[in-house]
């Protein structure tokens, strides 16, 4: 059986996941709105990346025999002033989510529950790619400014992105 303490942390990064994918497609109705439907499906696939985080940690905390309680989803932001600035955004997003997992780790190890600690790892790693996933976006953004030429080939490479669900280890 799961500690309260850590089925509340469990339940608040169930919350933080799926605030994630909301901001994710939020970011993908801003860039249907300026016709870059690439960006947009990036974001979905991301998005849909998102709430498979959320399901893993609902599945995992239902195992442990916690009590899975979902709270209200905070709105995600609408606007945005370029695509440089969405993709700064989600890299600073993600940031804060790499310190949200470490915390937990930080919590599993000081409760003793070394099960939480190991399903943790997978995320611990996923957050290494999910950092640089963005950051190397950012980059290529920069180097694009003042050049729309390159936004439009950029544009084709992320609409090329498509999310699979790992499989569930044998
Ligand atoms: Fe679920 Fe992007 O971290």
């Amino acid at each position: 059986m799961i500690s309260d303490r850590m089925q509340t942390a469990f339940n608040d990064q169930i919350n933080a996941e799926l605030y994630s994918s909301y901001l994710y497609l939020s970011m993908a109705a801003y860039f249907e709105s300026i016709s870059l439907s690439g960006f947009a499906n990036w974001m979905k696939a991301q998005a849909r990346e998102e709430h498979f985080h959320a399901m893993k940690m609902y599945d995992y905390l239902g195992e442990r025999g916690g009590r899975i309680l979902l709270q209200p989803i905070q709105g995600p932001e609408t606007e945005w002033a370029s695509p440089l600035a969405v993709f700064a955004g989600v890299a600073a997003h993600e940031a804060h989510v790499t310190g949200l997992i470490n915390n937990m780790v930080s919590l599993a190890r000081a409760e003793n529950d070394y099960a939480s600690e190991s399903f943790l790892r997978w995320f611990v790693d996923e957050q290494v790619e999910e950092e640089q996933a963005a950051d190397e976006i950012v980059q290529k953004l920069k180097l694009l400014e003042g050049f729309p030429g390159g936004l439009f080939m950029l544009d084709r490479e992320l609409a090329q992105r498509v999310f699979v669900e790992p499989a569930a280890p044998a």
